[in-house]
């Protein structure tokens, strides 16, 4: 007979794997580092010009960034930084570098959601987020799923879950309940409530004190941060219940949402959630937040069904917030809406008849909300993955060229439109 020891045992057992793994991979630092990007890379997939026209402009100009030439080697590489500062200072062909962003907004926010497990959800939200930051946009990434795929693959694991959606959902538990606290005892309201007390478990946790920055954490990207989650973050789906219990009048789905309002509007550009394969309180957190919902789905039968039953309980979901009785802080509306939803085909083979079929099928039911580039299957991620990076973290030369290339054009022009449908949200958007 087996109990909870056992599965302790064997849980330690592979965390101590998983630990030799990261040494293995991150060693010497124990620390991921982002790598530098060849000249040919920033030419032609990063600024999309003309090597030789860069190394023209580089050559005109010694102020600019120089990069470093690796021994041995002909090419020079780039920090991303030093492409940043090319970015800024540079144009060619009188085109800016520069990313379209509209001013006095807000940073626009996507939910990458499923409830189908292993649908490429995070896949998706780490390669966005790497193919957005190589934009050159500042992204903040929120990881709403305790299995913590994005936060490990952003080489967060030593996360305790009080900086996680956790701690910002129980944070607003408590702030909510002062405000109504007050509101309910001020003069104004004629003090006829009672003023809800919530218990030490919740208050002791020393949440009210942690400032909104306090929950983002910095990655090896030096323009992608994260609000990071860990496995101890699982347990918001029962304490979430019972904060609506202490407090039934709380808007718990609009806890990430507030949160997200206080970080100052230009600080990001874009805001990406990666989402748990399940309806819950994170996950209705994530889209209530959420400017665009992107919805991967894999191409096979059973993934289009279940991506059915998903849209299904999400409206239901959805439709029920809008019923919400609870006090409202003046400005939210618990009807949501967004500004685009788009489904998006993950791990598609282009030669695969059935997927083609599959692919005729979504568009045909859910047109004009399927996004026309679906993300190819390709081994380049599986090998990426293997060393706990994303596509465009890899260095070309670790793999064959052309699996390189076919997986990074695919996963681009899959950002590509994702950068549209944003840029077109940002514009629905309100001036703050
Ligand atoms: N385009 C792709 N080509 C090959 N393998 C892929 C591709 N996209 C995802 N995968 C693989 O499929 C598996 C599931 O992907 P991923 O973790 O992104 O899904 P998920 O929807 O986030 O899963 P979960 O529901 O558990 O959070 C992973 O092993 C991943 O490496
Ligand atoms: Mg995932």
């Amino acid at each position: 007979m087996f109990t909870y020891a056992d599965l302790a045992k064997l849980q330690a057992q592979s965390l101590k794997m998983q630990g030799h793994i990261r040494h293995q991979t991150y060693s010497p630092e124990m620390e991921k580092t982002l790598r530098r990007f060849s000249s040919w890379e920033v030419a032609e997939l990063i600024f999309k010009t003309n090597p030789s026209t860069l190394r023209g402009r580089l050559a005109a100009d010694p102020s600019l960034p120089e990069g470093q030439v690796e021994e041995e080697g002909r090419q020079r590489w780039y920090s991303l930084e030093e492409i940043n500062e090319l970015r800024r200072k540079l144009k060619i062909k009188n085109r800016s570098l520069m990313p379209p962003r509209p001013a006095g907004k807000r940073a626009v926010r996507a939910a990458i959601a499923n409830f189908k497990g292993g649908a490429g959800k995070s896949t998706v939200a780490l390669h966005f987020a790497h193919a957005a930051a190589l934009d050159g946009y500042r992204v903040l990434a929120v990881d709403f799923d305790p299995q913590a795929t994005l936060s490990h693959s952003m080489g967060l694991s030593d996360v305790s879950e009080e900086v996680t959606v956790w701690g910002i959902m129980a944070r607003d538990l408590i702030r909510e309940t002062e405000r109504m606290n007050a509101v309910q005892g001020g003069a104004e309201s004629g003090a006829t409530l009672p003023q809800r007390k919530l218990p030490a478990s919740v208050t002791g946790m020393g949440l009210s004190e942690l400032r909104a920055t306090d929950f983002i954490k910095p990655t090896s990207w030096p323009t992608i941060d994260l609000v990071p989650s860990c496995a101890n973050a699982a347990f918001v789906e029962f304490a979430s219940a019972q904060y609506r219990h202490l407090n039934p009048e709380w808007s718990f789905f609009a806890a990430v949402s507030r949160y997200l309002d206080t970080i100052p509007p230009d600080a990001y550009d874009l805001i990406i959630f990666d989402c748990p394969p399940a309806i819950g309180y994170q996950s209705m957190n994530a889209v209530f937040a959420a400017d665009v919902l992107y919805i991967p789905s894999g191409p096979g039968y059973w993934e289009y069904d279940s991506t059915t039953s998903f849209i299904g309980q999400l409206s239901e979901a959805l439709e029920d917030l809008g019923r919400f009785r609870g006090r409202l802080p003046t400005g939210t509306d618990p009807v949501k809406a967004f500004a685009d939803i788009k489904f998006l085909l993950t791990r598609f083979e282009p030669n695969n008849d059935l997927h083609r079929a599959m692919q005729s099928a979504f568009h045909q039911v859910f047109k004009p909300h399927v996004a026309e580039h679906p993300i190819e299957m390709t081994r380049a991620v599986e090998q990426s993955g293997r060393f706990l990076s994303s596509i465009y973290e890899m260095d070309y030369r670790q793999m064959t060229r052309e699996t390189w290339r076919r997986a990074r054009a695919s996963f681009d022009r899959a950002y590509d439109e994702f950068r549209t449908t944003l840029v077109d949200a940002w514009d629905k958007l309100e001036d703050e």
